[in-house]
């Protein structure tokens, strides 16, 4: 292998324990400590398993972390009613709907009723129409993980060529979004590109966010380029794998992430970093109020 590795659990840490310190000195000024309010519908597994992470982290980071774990016949109305109740709680400064709801919920209307300012997740269309203006407030989890992953590696992406491959609401859009605010030449990829691998070839910067292993093929990988991997698929033996097959894209990359370890670490990282910011304009906002 000749690319180096970009080496999320590290960095990601290193977010969760600044975080933390901010949290801490917030108090010390005599400030609330943030609060994050999380809501599960249903019994996915894999969507237990995230929040729980996200649980643990809050907790870690001394965050007040608000559980709603409610059954998979929860009603629409419900859940606006809850969303509402939230939006005027002032202890909580973000909200979280974990994604995927059960088929007979639509989640759109949802997102959009949560206030911009507790929208952690940054899937407001305020807050992404903000990041496509170039005016970014809460900006979507991962990607930003990913600008935090190339940033903290000392890798200036200003004028790169950059493919994103995967054109979802939650990675592949905000991505491309953020790698145009940082300066990239940005080619996106969906279901409909009639040719994947010409664009795959041109990339300086790679981030692949599709969900199928091997979907990129290792030779695709242009020699020096940059290799983010959102991808995370359970193969028939139990094992972890990405979207891009490491071992020949490692052999032609300058840097990669690996899978796991790679971006993975870096969505709770941020959604820490976005709860700490959400507080912060909550107090912007109050203060505001309070001078009206
Ligand atoms: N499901 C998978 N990823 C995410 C995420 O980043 N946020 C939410 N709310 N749901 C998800």
């Amino acid at each position: 292998m000749t690319a180096q590795l970009i080496d999320g659990k590290a960095i990601a840490a290193e977010v969760r324990q600044q975080v933390a310190r901010q949290v801490k000195a917030r108090q010390a000024d005599g400030k609330r400590t943030p609060g994050l309010a999380v809501i599960l519908v249903g019994d996915d597994p894999a969507s237990h398993v995230y929040v729980s992470n996200k649980h643990r982290a809050c907790e870690q980071a001394g965050v007040l972390s608000f559980r709603h774990a409610l059954p998979d016949d929860t009603t629409q109305q419900a859940l606006e009613a809850l969303i509402d109740e939230l939006n005027a709680d002032p202890r909580v400064d973000g909200i979280l709907l974990q994604l995927p709801l059960p088929a007979h919920l639509d989640e759109r209307p949802l997102l959009e009723r949560i206030l911009p300012h507790k929208d952690v997740d940054g899937f407001h269309p305020y807050n992404l129409g903000r990041l496509a203006q170039r005016l970014p407030l809460l900006r979507p989890c991962t990607p930003k993980g990913v600008m935090t992953l190339l940033q903290t590696s000392g890798l200036k992406v200003r004028g790169l060529d950059a493919t994103v491959v995967g054109a979802s609401n939650i990675v592949g859009r905000p991505m491309a979004l953020e790698l145009m605010l940082a300066g990239c030449t940005t080619t996106v990829c969906h279901r409909f590109t009639r040719d994947l691998e010409s664009h795959v070839r041109r990339a300086e910067l790679l981030v692949v966010a599709v969900g199928k292993p091997g979907i990129v093929k290792g030779e695709w990988v242009r020699d020096d380029a940059i290799v983010i991997d959102v991808g995370i698929n359970r193969e028939a033996d139990g094992r972890l794998v990405g979207d891009v097959e490491f071992a020949p894209a490692a052999e032609r990359a300058s840097w990669i992430t690996p899978v796991p370890g790679g971006v993975g670490p870096m969505t709770v990282a941020s959604l820490l970093e976005n709860t700490l910011y959400a507080a912060e304009l909550h107090d912007a906002m109050a203060r505001e109020a309070s001078h009206a």
